[in-house]
């Protein structure tokens, strides 16, 4: 994770949305280009693969400014949800908004993720909780891939308890895996599904059965993980094979030589314990030198993470976490990248893959670790489509032959 393999003068030749070559200006540059093929002279500026943000719930309907007021008010992130904030608030927001409304705010929130560097996200639905409106997120979510960036659906059907089965978690799981995981599965409207298993919501029981249901459908597994209280859930991935383990801020130190050793990732998501004023971040150093990969995202939410910056994400990591800044560029690019199993074409910058690219205001890549709460991307680059221009310092292309 700390070996970013930098090359020092540098040139890159993008056809047709990929990488052609790649390497040091001197070699790159002999090979002759296209007939109109554009130049960008970047010099003096840092490039590097686009962010791919493998954790988020970007389709939420609205902020939930009231919980913030309640928070800051005194009470936590549970408390709120029991007085009528929480998960279940914007499910009441998002089983009635059109469908208009909702595709516009997730779109209004790709384009942000783009301008700050992300090329790909994952999202999970799990605000509807009931068949045909988590279907529809799943199909709005459909709908947004490459729009502008790539979008990688999750189903979270098993986000919490919906009022229609109250008291009663297993009856949810069971509708769950007789109603809705077949009909995700046959529209194919997700590549994962993921479980929020923690007190206060799914038990281990209930996790481990719902997955088994999903991995014989054959989706790929995530896990919501000792957010709040470890009640096993990174071990169940490990057992499972599960692609991730996300959270871990409450992981039991017994469990971390097992991440070490497994094929799970462990997905940090520092952003969620900044926004809840929490002290206890993920043991980021422990699992990175036991082995484990760790990936960072964003877990852009109206609860516990409203930050669609990435950049703030590895600032985080750095100074909350003591990643360096190499393992925290790692982990928000080819890590999130394996996560979502899409490795062979994002993530890093090689001949073949998607010409998924940043160009930074920056000569040394620490920088966007160092200035916390920056944008400092000039130019984001997906599939080879420039998606945005900084006003200031903006480069010049030319035509050459
Ligand atoms: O990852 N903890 C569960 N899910 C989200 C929060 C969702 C919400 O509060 O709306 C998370 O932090
Ligand atoms: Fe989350």
């Amino acid at each position: 994770m700390s070996d970013l393999a930098i090359i020092e003068n540098g040139a890159m030749v993008v056809e047709d949305g990929r990488i052609a070559a790649v390497g040091p200006a001197s070699r790159v540059e002999n090979l002759s280009l296209a007939k109109g093929a554009r130049e960008l002279n970047v010099q003096g500026r840092v490039v590097m693969p686009g962010f791919v943000d493998c954790h988020t719930h970007l389709l939420y309907g609205a902020p939930r400014l009231e919980d913030f007021s309640m928070r800051l008010a005194g009470k936590d992130y549970e408390q709120i949800a029991r007085s009528g904030g929480g998960i279940l608030s914007t499910m009441h927001r998002v089983r009635t908004m059109t469908l208009a409304r909702l595709k516009a705010q997730a779109q209004r929130e790709l384009r942000r993720m783009a301008e700050c560097g992300t090329t790909t996200v994952e999202a999970k639905s799990g605000y509807a909780l009931e068949a045909r409106g988590e279907l529809r997120c799943l199909r709005i979510l459909k709908s947004l891939d490459g729009d502008p960036i790539g979008v990688c659906p999750t189903f979270l059907g098993a986000h919490a308890v919906p009022p229609e089965c109250e008291g009663r978690p297993d009856a949810w799981i069971d509708h769950l895996i007789e109603n809705v995981l077949p009909a995700v599965a046959a529209k194919k409207l997700a590549w994962f599904v993921d479980v929020y298993c923690d007190r206060n919501a799914f038990s281990l029981p209930q996790a481990r059965r719902y997955l088994g249901a999903a991995q014989r459908f054959g989706f790929g597994l995530r896990i919501h993980a000792a957010q709040f209280e470890d009640l096993g859930a990174a071990a169940l991935a490990v057992e499972m094979g599960a692609r991730s383990a996300d959270h871990l801020e409450h992981l039991n130190r017994a469990s971390i030589p097992m991440l070490g050793r497994s094929q799970t990732t462990a997905v940090l998501l520092p952003g969620s314990v900044f926004f809840l004023g929490g002290l206890k971040y993920a043991p980021a150093r422990a699992l990175i030198e036991a082995g484990a990969a760790v990936a960072l995202a964003s877990d852009y939410n109206p609860g516990t993470s409203p930050v669609w910056n990435m950049q703030m994400i590895l600032s985080l990591a750095c100074t909350q976490m003591r990643m360096t800044s190499a393992e925290a560029v790692t982990a928000a690019t080819v890590n999130g990248a394996h996560v979502l199993g899409i490795a062979n074409r994002a993530g890093t910058l090689e001949a073949g893959k998607q010409a998924d690219f940043l160009v930074l205001d920056a000569s040394d890549y620490r920088e966007i670790c160092y200035y916390f709460g920056a944008n400092l991307v000039a130019l984001t680059v997906k599939s080879g489509k420039i998606l945005r221009r900084a006003a200031e310092g903006e480069s010049h292309g030319k035509t050459s032959g």
